[in-house]
């Protein structure tokens, strides 16, 4: 791919307030008239929310995925619906929305899309939807980490400026406020099982449990002390399908900072300071005002 191609991915624009992809903006309406299939599972989230960490294959998928994936035609359990990519990245290019299309049901596909984003025929077809929340204060420091070491999304500026550039929400997919309550209010009308990433940071077994049940799964319990080694922090960190160490330099620098960073809810305490906090703390309550989620900002 060439250096102008990769360049012209790093660019946004706003869609109905929300940045994202300029590729992906203007090619709009295909991302709208996706078509989903009453068996697609979807996994969505506010970047930086502990996506990957939900994102465990099972047989069946790996199995059904195998042969596009020897195709070159799609990357595995990496298919993100609203992403474009280069080729160099994990070794296929394009649009995820066009990967998706090629997968063999059932399909796991993921997005990052604000509730109103979202296609309409996943409400449509009854899809499952799993989506993964993260307390705001460790969110942020997450996305401004990302920020610095991928080439791909907007630099964050100093952080100073990236708290405020947060709070407004002008960030790759819009607000982290709206996000999560837009995702919350939805739960209530359609097949959204929604988790907490300070609760699968916790016991990591019990939420693997949940997503199973709603998945209506069982399996033997030594494929669950399987999953569970395998989606661990320490584990995934040294996995290259999950620590996206096989992207070249010049797209992510884990010298910057790790893709798999800190795993750990409270690390915010070590960035913000007291006045920081207490700013913050007073917009969070102004913007979260009326909503009955809650967020644990450590355990
Ligand atoms: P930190 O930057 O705080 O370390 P996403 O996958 O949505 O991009 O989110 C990435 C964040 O989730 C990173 O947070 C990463 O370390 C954390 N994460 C990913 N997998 C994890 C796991 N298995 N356990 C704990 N944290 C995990």
């Amino acid at each position: 791919e060439s250096e102008c191609n990769i360049l012209a991915l790093c660019e946004f624009s706003i869609l109905d307030g929300i940045l994202l992809q300029k590729k992906l903006c203007r090619s709009w309406d295909k991302i709208w008239d996706f078509q989903a299939k009453p068996d697609d599972l979807i996994i969505a989230s506010y970047p930086k929310s502990g996506f990957g960490f939900v994102d465990f294959n099972n047989e069946e998928d790996a199995k059904a995925t195998k042969e596009a994936m020897e195709d070159g035609e799609i990357d595995g359990n990496k298919v993100t619906l609203d992403w474009a990519k280069p080729k160099g990245e994990g070794g296929f290019g394009g649009r995820g929305l066009d990967q998706a299309n090629k997968m063999p049901s059932p399909r796991t596909l993921k997005t990052h899309l604000p509730v109103q984003l979202v296609p309409p025929s996943i409400w449509k077809e009854n899809a499952k939807i799993i989506y993964v929340a993260r307390n705001a204060k460790d969110c942020l420091v997450s996305y401004y980490h990302f920020s610095k070491m991928f080439r791909m999304v907007p630099d964050p500026g100093t952080w100073e400026e990236y708290i405020e550039t947060f709070k407004a929400g002008k960030v790759p997919w819009g607000s982290w406020y709206d996000h999560v309550k837009g995702w919350w209010d939805a739960k209530d009308k359609h097949r959204i099982l929604y988790l907490f990433y300070e609760d699968m940071k916790e016991d990591s077994k019990r939420e693997i449990q949940k997503i199973l049940k709603f998945l209506g799964k069982q399996i033997p319990e030594d494929m669950l002390n399987k999953i569970f080694y395998h989606t661990s922090f320490n584990i995934m960190k040294q996995n290259p399908m999950a620590n996206y160490t096989s992207l070249p330099a010049n797209l992510m620098d884990h010298s910057i900072s790790p893709f798999m960073r800190k795993g750990m809810p409270g690390d915010w305490k070590n960035h913000f300071t007291v006045a920081q906090n207490e700013e913050f703390d007073k917009d969070y309550k102004k913007k979260m005002a009326g909503s009955t989620l809650t967020f644990r900002t450590e355990i």
